[in-house]
């Protein structure tokens, strides 16, 4: 059993839902804008769109999807935590948070759930404030510049560590 699973079972919570690991997809500041934000940049895909995804490839990969989106860090510092008991793994797009939140760092060491890093844009093709991520020093790996893919991309990863 992994690691996150094992937690979950010490403090006598479920991570899985009807015997699928339950993943949380969580999406930070901004990302509700998807379709109308810098389409240049994020393409057409609404956030719905990245979701709907999401649970196809939960289906294919028998993992139970819990998607959620916040614009606020406490928030999202709220879900990690709760992702410690309630969750086998992360997938986390944590939008502009990435470049500056320590909370949401400290949130994720806390949680020993493993973690993929996500962004739509390939965030090393853009401005030097985009390069540093504090969510990487926490993250199993980080996929980006696939567009809504990298989604999918990173429930495939966690399907093999969960
Ligand atoms: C993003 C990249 C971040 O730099 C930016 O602040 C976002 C979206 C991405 O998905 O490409 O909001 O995380």
């Amino acid at each position: 059993m992994a690691k996150a699973r094992k937690l979950a079972a010490k403090d006598g919570k479920q991570a899985s839902k009807a015997g699928k690991p339950v993943i949380y997809v969580l999406n930070g500041p901004n990302l509700n804008m998807l379709g109308l934000r810098q389409p240049e940049i994020y393409g057409r895909d609404t956030l719905a769109d990245v979701e709907k995804l999401c649970h196809k490839a939960g289906t294919r990969l028998g993992l139970a999807v819990d998607f959620r989106q916040s614009n606020l860090e406490g928030e999202l510092v709220t879900w990690i935590q709760q992702a410690r008991t309630k969750a086998a793994g992360i997938v986390l797009n944590a939008g502009a948070y990435t470049h500056t939140s320590v909370a949401l760092l400290d949130a994720l060491n806390a949680a020993e759930t493993p973690c993929v890093e996500v962004h739509l844009s390939n965030i090393h093709r853009r401005e030097n404030f985009r390069h540093h991520s504090y969510i990487s020093l926490a993250a199993k790996g980080m996929i980006c510049g696939f567009g809504p893919k990298g989604y999918v991309l990173a429930l495939e990863a966690l399907a093999d560590i969960v």
